[in-house]
């Protein structure tokens, strides 16, 4: 992935706070249109591409890549009280070949190269601020452009499995009320070492979550779970069939998770970082296949949104005819805002 235009962008030195501040103006682009005929979670809508939760840190971001070819935009998962982001580096970049989950120790470097580690731990503005963003976003955004909340519980020191789930649906509603054309709950970030970040890993668990979403919400908001990396059959054969109750679709991978080198010493004191982009698509497709078989098997309405690696037109037939139904792009649209113009145009030729 390399600039390929003028367009603004994220910027890696600086923290999440500046970047939050230094949304960039929606440009005047002409959008090429995409082919044939497309729905999110039952949602029409003019093409397969999304960004997912992630580089859309408040309403200003998304309205800048609303106007990139991007149809669902996600907006970065939100709490039910303000946290503050991780120290720099956010986004290492690393290098490596297609992961299988197996690696440790991946090199960092210097260069962006298509995969980096991400190390965010889901900060959140305060939910006073968030909602009134959301508000204003739904009004300004064109209407045949989806808006998409993603929301996480916050886990507490004393705090039960209960107190999780009804954070999780106090948050779902929050952002219904203020908009949200369909909502999210991330059920995994490999940066934080709470439950609220490994939730997809317990069915039983999730179900909880999910249920208690699903009453919050009512039954016409289309309602997804974001789950990370999984490879067996029978644990994605128990979270599908648990889960099947109270969903309308499953994205994923979130990321594929490592320790990274720098050196001699490890990054992040040793601990493990979601590693995004390019290194992850072949894990994220094989996961898909695994997914839509189970769900087709099962004769069950869930929608798939293939998540990882997407940079090209290819690779977003690859999600597709993996079963994925949308298909969203983080990192490589923050390293080239035009990638969305781009898979157009080839998709068109
Ligand atoms: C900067 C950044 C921040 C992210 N933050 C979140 C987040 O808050 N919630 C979430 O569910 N996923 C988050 N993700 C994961 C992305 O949604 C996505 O699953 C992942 O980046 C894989 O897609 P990609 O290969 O196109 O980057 C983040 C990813 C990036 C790059």
């Amino acid at each position: 992935m390399s600039r390929m235009n003028d367009f603004p962008r994220y910027n890696i030195n600086e923290d999440y706070r500046w970047n939050y501040e230094h949304a960039p103006e929606p440009p005047d682009v002409e959008v090429p249109d995409f082919p044939g005929e497309w729905s999110f979670c039952g949602l029409p809508v003019g093409s397969p591409l999304g960004m997912p939760a992630g580089p859309l840190l408040n309403g200003r971001w998304i309205l800048y890549y609303a106007t990139l070819g991007f149809d669902v935009l996600t907006y970065k998962t939100v709490r039910s009280q303000p946290r503050e982001c991780y120290p720099l580096p956010n986004l290492q970049p690393v290098i490596c070949d297609q992961l299988t989950g197996d690696e440790r120790e991946l090199p960092a470097t210097d260069e962006m190269n298509g995969s980096w580690a991400v190390s965010f731990g889901m900060p959140s503005a305060a939910p006073e601020v968030w909602r009134r963003d959301i508000e204003q976003t739904r009004d300004r955004l064109p209407k045949e452009k989806i808006l998409s909340v993603s929301v996480v519980g916050t886990e507490q020191p004393d705090g039960t499995p209960d107190d999780l789930a009804d954070d999780y649906a106090q948050c779902a509603k929050w952002a219904v009320e203020s908009g949200a054309d369909a909502v999210e709950t991330n059920f995994s970030c490999p940066n934080v070492c709470t439950s609220d970040g490994q939730l997809y890993q317990s069915s039983q668990q999730a179900a909880i979550v999910a249920e208690r979403v699903r009453d919050a919400i009512g039954e016409e908001v289309p309602y997804i779970v974001k789950i990370g990396h999984v490879t067996e059959e029978i644990p994605a054969a128990m979270f599908i069939e648990s889960l099947c109750p109270f969903i309308n679709g499953i994205a994923m991978t979130n990321s594929v998770a490592a320790t990274v080198k720098q050196g001699d010493s490890l990054l992040f004191d040793g601990a493990q970082r979601g590693i995004c982009g390019d290194a992850t698509r072949t894990a994220s497709v094989k996961q898909t296949e695994l997914f839509s078989r189970l769900i087709a098997h099962r004769g069950l309405n869930i929608a798939l949104i293939g998540v990882g690696g997407v940079s090209n037109a290819d690779h977003v037939r690859q999600y597709l005819n993996a079963g994925a139904d949308h298909v969203q792009i983080a990192s490589a649209a923050m390293v080239d805002p035009e990638v969305a113009l781009q898979i157009r145009r080839e998709w068109n030729l």
